[in-house]
């Protein structure tokens, strides 16, 4: 396995990549691997020939005042855990090699002048919904990192987490509006035996409140039972999933809202399929969670 921290390093390795023939599968994540990121790799590795995993903490997408600094990063032990898995290329920027060079990593040297970079602005219909109003800019900062790092590796196929079905609507979106060559294909949501979606952020929970978010899994699941016995209004399945939550008193729930799973408009009843999703505070700490509800 071989580690690139610059775009030039790691496309000069990807000529001689393609050279060879060989198809690129691409895992982008923000490092601090668990079983949800394994299970992108390992499909990635299964279903191409080089899996390239980068590994870059997004400063673009966090909101000022939320968690970037604290946000979990192990270079290390991540590359060790990618090279166990059978990834062949590690690409870790530096905010600068992917936003610009001036000192802090934002903005272009311009002939001596530092200028904004170039933005990418997903359709503002799916920044009206689910996660987009309680974390203003992080779907610009998803994108931007997304659409740059799609054009640094140019892969076959690039895979993303059903967990943060908001962003696989966006990111899917983005690479066709923009005519981007690559595969985007989505995975199941891995998670813990109690149901709780794995997550980076789930090692900043107590074991009280680990058992707590437990509920937020049981609840979506409750709802998916009963579109299974034919319910369809969504004020009535989120209301389940609400109703639910609140008979766990840590939880502190921001929203459960049903949308269309690939143009994220709200829906007032399911006609083939809903997505319904929600987030949930549990201290600090912030969980999201979905299920996707269609006729079989
Ligand atoms: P990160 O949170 O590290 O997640 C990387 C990928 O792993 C995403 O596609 C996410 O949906 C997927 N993932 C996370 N938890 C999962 C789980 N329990 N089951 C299945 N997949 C899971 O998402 C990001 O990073 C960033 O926004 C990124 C796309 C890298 C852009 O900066």
């Amino acid at each position: 396995m071989r580690l690139f921290k610059t775009v030039a390093g790691l496309r000069c390795e990807l000529a001689r990549v393609r050279q060879q023939g060989d198809t690129v599968g691409f895992v982008p994540t923000m490092g601090a691997l668990h079983a949800g990121h394994d299970c992108l790799i390992e499909r990635a590795i299964a279903e191409t020939d080089c899996t390239v995993v980068s590994i870059f903490v997004n400063p673009l997408q966090f909101e000022p005042g939320s968690d970037f600094e604290r946000y979990p990063r192990d270079l290390v032990a991540d590359c060790c855990h990618c090279e166990h898995l059978g990834a062949r290329i590690i690409f870790a920027p530096e905010a600068g090699e992917l936003y610009g060079n001036n000192a802090d990593g934002f903005g272009c040297e311009a002939g001596g002048a530092t200028r904004n970079p170039t933005r990418v602005l997903p359709p503002p219909e799916m920044l009206r919904v689910l996660c987009a109003p309680y974390r203003p800019g992080h779907f610009e900062g998803v994108a931007d990192a997304v659409i740059r790092l799609l054009n640094i590796v140019q892969p076959d196929t690039a895979y993303f987490g059903e967990k943060d079905a908001q962003q696989l609507a966006i990111v899917r979106l983005l690479a066709s509006d923009l005519k981007v060559p690559v595969d985007i294909r989505s995975v199941e949501t891995v998670r813990e035996p109690s149901g709780l979606a794995c997550s980076s952020r789930n090692r900043y929970l107590t074991s009280g409140q680990r058992a707590a978010a437990a509920a937020i899994a049981y609840s979506l699941n409750k709802a998916c039972h009963a579109f299974g016995a034919g319910e369809r209004n969504s004020n009535v399945l989120a209301s389940l999933v609400k109703r639910e939550l609140a008979t766990v008193p840590e939880l502190r729930v921001e929203y459960v809202e049903l949308v269309h799973p690939q143009t994220l408009a709200p829906l007032a009843e399911i006609a083939d399929r809903g997505l319904l999703a929600t987030a949930v505070y549990l201290g600090d700490t912030r969980l999201i969670d979905n299920v996707l509800l269609r006729q079989r």
